[in-house]
């Protein structure tokens, strides 16, 4: 099956760093394409650019976040983009059979990942690490079978999950196409989606080795030491770093 990695991303210093690494990891993987879902109003021509690069089989979209969310101190990040892709593949006349995966920019993976979510064939878990502080978030199973979710944070979630620790068959996005897609409540999107989808808990295919291995990391990168302005791709004008001699 391929494997359709969603990615969304947005201008800020890191981004062709991010962008680079995470292409450099799915160089490695076959029959996939990359959606990678822009959070603004224009093409970034360096993310474009990037892409043509790689000749990784890629989909370059805009889906900027709605203004009316714009404002809030907690922005839902990623979200308009996660609907995008869902929102594409289902306009399909036919839609596509395949595995898909939500692959934020800035997160790490294993190779293995990306081999094991294959088998997919209606929702699959797995542990991420590196999860809001604590050392990972898991499905915990026994006897083989899912029991019950470990995760620094509960928020009386159904599904007290990370975006990283699932990935889903495109069958499950059809079978009620009206009820699919993230709601806009930061700390609630992965909760809100997975609510939307139809399984049973005897559905969940446990993956990395019965969840017993880290095979994705949920990391970040922030350069402290960097001016604390929001850096413009457009603005290449580099006089304000500059002192003549
Ligand atoms: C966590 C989850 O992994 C996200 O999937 C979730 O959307 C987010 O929390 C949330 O609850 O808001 P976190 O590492 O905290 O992720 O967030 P980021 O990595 O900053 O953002 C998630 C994705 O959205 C990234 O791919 C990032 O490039 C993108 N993003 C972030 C935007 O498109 N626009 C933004 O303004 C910020
Ligand atoms: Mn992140």
């Amino acid at each position: 099956p391929v494997l359709y990695i969603v990615t969304p991303t947005f201008a800020r210093r890191e981004q062709v760093a991010e962008l680079t690494r995470l292409a450099q990891t799915l160089l490695h993987v076959r029959n996939m394409i990359w959606f990678v879902i822009e959070d603004a109003t224009k093409c970034s021509p360096m993310v474009g650019d990037l892409l043509d690069r790689f000749q990784i089989p890629y989909v370059q979209m805009l889906a900027p976040l709605p203004e009316i969310f714009s404002g809030q101190s907690q922005k839902p990040r990623g979200v308009s983009q996660r609907n995008a892709a869902i929102q594409f593949i289902l306009s399909q006349s036919n839609p596509p059979e395949g595995v898909l995966y939500f692959a934020d920019d800035d997160n790490t993976y294993d190779l293995r990942l990306f081999e094991d979510i294959r088998t997919t064939k209606k929702i699959s878990m797995f542990p991420v690490g590196l999860v809001a502080g604590s050392s990972h978030s898991s499905p915990i199973l026994k006897d083989g079978r899912l029991v019950g979710y470990s995760d620094p944070w509960f928020g009386k979630r159904k599904f007290p999950m990370d975006m990283a620790g699932f990935a889903i068959n495109i069958r499950m996005l059809t079978y009620n196409p009206d009820r699919v897609a993230m709601p806009f409540m930061p700390g609630y999107e992965e909760d809100g989606f997975l609510k939307g989808l139809n399984f049973n808990w005897e559905d969940v295919e446990a993956l990395a080795e019965n969840c017993t291995k880290v095979w994705v990391w949920h990391t970040t990168t922030i350069e402290k030491s960097a001016p604390t302005f929001r850096f413009e791709q457009s603005d290449t004008n580099l006089q304000s770093l500059f002192q003549e001699l």
